[in-house]
């Protein structure tokens, strides 16, 4: 009698266990999602340059990181300024290990670094994961 009510009790432990294991990996995906989202949005301020602006300078939402003009020019020369950010919802034409070392070490493709003002950012692998994750969420609208 008392065995089997400790059976039952192992197994709606390991049982609900088992369901929580589940429901965190779930909850998990959509941390990673809304970490991603607040590194772009509110630390790495990616929309500031990739967002493009009205005539009031105000971001335009419906074309949140869909590339934008760089409207600014650096007070002494810089020789390979950059004067536009390209799109980055959705990440175009961009792998997952690609992304992930640009983001940790500042090194692009062509094994450079973005030209200025793009800053070379040093994100840690899970911050640049959680980055990724979220700019992958975003669709492109192929600007
Ligand atoms: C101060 C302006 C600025 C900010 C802030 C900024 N970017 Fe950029 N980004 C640029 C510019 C300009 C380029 C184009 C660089 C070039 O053409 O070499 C660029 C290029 C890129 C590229 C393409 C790089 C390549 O070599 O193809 C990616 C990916 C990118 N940015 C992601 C981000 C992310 C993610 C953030 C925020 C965490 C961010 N950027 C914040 C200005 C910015």
């Amino acid at each position: 009698m008392i065995r089997d009510s400790v059976c039952a009790l192992v197994i709606a432990f390991a049982c609900s266990a088992t369901l929580g294991a589940a429901g965190s990996s779930r909850a998990k995906a959509g941390d990673k999602i809304g970490r991603g989202k607040y590194l772009v949005d509110q630390v790495g301020m990616c929309g500031d340059c990739h967002t493009p602006r009205d005539d009031q300078g105000r971001l335009i939402a419906a074309k949140y990181l869909q590339g934008a003009p760089i409207d600014f020019k650096p007070t002494a020369p810089v020789p390979v300024w950059a004067d536009k950010a390209p799109a980055i919802a959705g990440l175009p034409g961009w792998e997952d290990t690609a992304a992930i070392k640009f983001l940790m070490t500042g090194i692009a493709y062509n094994e450079l670094p973005p030209r200025p003002p793009m800053p070379a950012y040093r994100f840690n692998r899970q911050d640049a994961e959680a980055v990724l994750a979220y700019l992958k969420s975003l669709v492109s609208t192929g600007k």
